[in-house]
């Protein structure tokens, strides 16, 4: 007796194996006595097992790419480390640097910018707390103000909040450093800007990352920092606008570790 071995489909993606005999063309051996109705009937069985198969591990796959399988449920508290995996200091964190310092917060998909605000003279300002307008809507919500000795340490999303462009596109000019084909008032913005070179958004680091200059509508989202008495800081939570480009601001692939950022990088 010869032992078939189907696969079918009984709801997506769960198919059930069932056991048929052929016991005519076995015992006869002679090919004219097998049932050719019931053997094509098997064969487009199978086909069809097959396809139903295929088009379930494709919907998987292209489901697991488009929506994002991980994510958190609060803001993590997590100390930022430097280049070399050590807890940032506030004397590593230059004044009026023409680099871009770049670390990833609350997820390892969102880069921020980290600014020790200055004036032209390369004096820490103090950037205080204060209600940030939101041009969209008309509203406004709180902005902490700076930490650090000198209350001058702010971090920003760094995901332009008009269309998405991130570093080294979008770039914190430090006071006084010229963007290139743009003039701005020293006068009104002592303390540099934040350009976006995508379509000509600006905002201002001293002023909550609020907006300077469209098309964008919305500040950069900002992110809560903790200065701590070892002279370490940890992120600990962001309000304003969701990060450009996300359902929630939770969405995306959480630290490994829980505790610490992944290391700075710091774009020249
Ligand atoms: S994406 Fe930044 S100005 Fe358009």
């Amino acid at each position: 007796m010869r032992v078939n071995l189907f696969l079918f489909p009984i709801k997506k993606n769960y198919y059930r194996y069932v056991v048929i005999t052929n016991t005519m063309a076995d015992q006869g051996n002679n090919e004219k006595d097998v049932d050719w109705s019931k053997r094509n009937f098997l064969k487009a069985m199978i086909i069809i097992a097959a396809g139903a198969a295929t088009v379930g591990v494709v919907q998987g796959a292209v489901r697991d790419i488009i929506t994002p399988q991980v994510g958190i449920t609060a803001f993590p508290s997590l100390t930022i480390v430097g280049t070399d995996g050590k807890p940032l200091k506030y004397s590593d964190i230059p004044v009026n640097s023409a680099n871009i310092w770049v670390y990833y917060y609350p997820v390892t998909d969102d880069p921020n910018f980290l600014i020790n605000v200055a004036n032209s003279k390369g004096v820490p300002q103090e950037v205080p707390p204060q209600d940030v307008y939101i041009p969209a809507t008309g509203g406004t919500y709180h902005y902490p103000g700076g930490v650090g000795p000198n209350n001058s340490i702010v971090s920003y999303s760094a995901i332009c909040q008009h269309l998405g462009c991130k570093p080294p596109i979008i770039h914190p000019y430090p006071a006084g450093q010229s963007i290139p084909g743009v003039v701005f008032s020293l006068e009104e913005h002592p303390n540099g800007v934040i350009h976006c070179g995508c379509h000509g958004s600006t905002y201002d680091p001293w002023k909550g990352a609020a907006v300077v200059t469209g098309p964008t509508t919305h500040p950069l989202p900002p992110v809560w920092l903790k200065y701590n008495s070892d002279g370490t800081f940890t992120a600990y939570n962001m309000n304003g606008p969701t990060i450009y480009g996300r359902v929630d601001d939770f969405v995306g692939t959480p630290f490994p570790t829980g505790t610490t950022t992944t290391p700075i990088t710091i774009i020249a």
